[in-house]
């Protein structure tokens, strides 16, 4: 294991032994290739950097008490970049060869799998992208997928259950309303670049999308899903522009287990004021808790028009930290997996 203070890790990159690679030409993939240089040719014209033809997912492999590594839920990600590079017209990796490769990038970098006693792990970057020279605007022909990984620690440090501030800034969305905002690709995270900094920049750790078409009810934050907890329900957004998460979808799973009920539905931005636990949800973040939520008609504007308050403001809530607990539970072998969401993979 590589000597790195795991705790003082963030949610950033650091560099690590090798990146896994397939090239697809003349409708096959190639096998894959394990390359240490990170710095791949592409020819300028690549569709990639003209026309954001990129899709990308994310997954974490952890350590487990019992010393053997897992990888969470691969298949849901192989599924989902699927989904998104149909959107695009691109050719994709089977379920299979997304899998094997995954599991080839854990064992090039196995190394740097933090210790089952931080709160670290070993993320790992899918990523999908046309390659062939173009000028013309259409989908690629041909694609390079690859898989980067990176140890990383939680988005506020060591302490993944901090919670944060979030605003709403009704004058952006993230996602037009028949656009999307229900596949990962990169053009999507393009258009918050600028509201994110602005949000930031105010001192708000996450921002708040409402929906495109009324601009009143709530989608998802910038790069998680929105989750809130009223009597005993746990409630998240039902909308075709929100990205289906892999984490929410289990969170979901593991609160119907622990006696909850689970509501999928449109949530008006004004319920906020009833919710006892508000929450980001995703693969990077886990989840993190929202202790409050500013709703601003302009984001640019210092006017708050509605300021709303979840607990403590200092302490994740009660029930949000069960769920949180269970899920790190399953990834690290604590708890049992009974609905085989992990792969293990063999590492020297
Ligand atoms: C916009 C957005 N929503 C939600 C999520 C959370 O999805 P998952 O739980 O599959 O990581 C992510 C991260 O992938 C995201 O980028």
């Amino acid at each position: 294991m590589k000597n790195i203070d795991w705790g003082s890790l963030k949610f950033a990159y650091t560099k690590t032994d090798a990146v896994i690679y397939s090239l697809y030409k003349d409708g096959k993939w190639s096998s894959p290739i394990v390359s240490e240089d990170f710095n791949l040719p592409l020819n300028c014209y690549a569709g990639v950097y003209h026309y954001g033809s990129s899709c990308f997912e994310g997954l974490k492999a952890f350590r487990g008490v019992d010393g053997k590594i897992r990888l969470f839920r691969p298949d849901q990600n192989a599924k989902r970049m699927q989904t998104s590079a149909k959107f695009l017209d691109m050719a994709y990796p089977s379920e299979e060869l997304f899998i094997q490769m995954c599991i080839m990038s854990v064992q090039a970098n196995s190394e740097y799998i933090p210790p089952v006693d931080s709160s670290a792990s070993l993320y790992l970057r899918p990523l999908l992208m046309g390659i062939n020279p173009q000028l013309g605007i259409r989908s690629s022909d041909e694609a390079m997928f690859i898989i980067m990984a990176s140890p990383v620690g939680t988005y506020s440090g060591d302490l993944s259950l901090v919670p944060g501030k979030a605003v709403i800034g009704r004058n952006y969305d993230r996602a037009a309303h028949q656009g999307s905002g229900g596949v990962k690709i990169g053009a999507n995270y393009a258009q918050s670049l600028h509201p994110y900094n602005l949000a930031h920049n105010q001192g708000y750790r996450e921002l708040l999308f409402v929906d495109s078409k009324t601009n009143s009810m709530i989608e998802e934050f910038g790069s998680s899903n929105f989750f809130a907890i009223k009597n005993n329900t746990y409630i998240t957004p039902s909308s075709p522009s929100v990205l289906p998460s892999i984490t929410n979808a289990c969170l979901r799973t593991v609160a119907e287990d622990m006696g909850l009920k689970v509501e999928r539905r449109d949530i008006p931005v004004e319920e906020l004021a009833e919710f006892e636990e508000v929450n980001s949800c995703g693969t990077a973040v886990v989840i993190t808790p929202i202790c409050s939520i500013d709703d601003k008609q302009i984001l640019e504007n210092p006017e708050v028009q509605h300021h709303y308050t979840f607990g403590d403001g200092t302490h994740c809530g009660p029930i949000s930290e069960k769920l949180y607990n269970q899920i790190i539970g399953i990834q690290k072998g604590k708890i049992e997996d009974k609905y085989g969401w992990n792969i293990f993979v063999d590492c020297k």
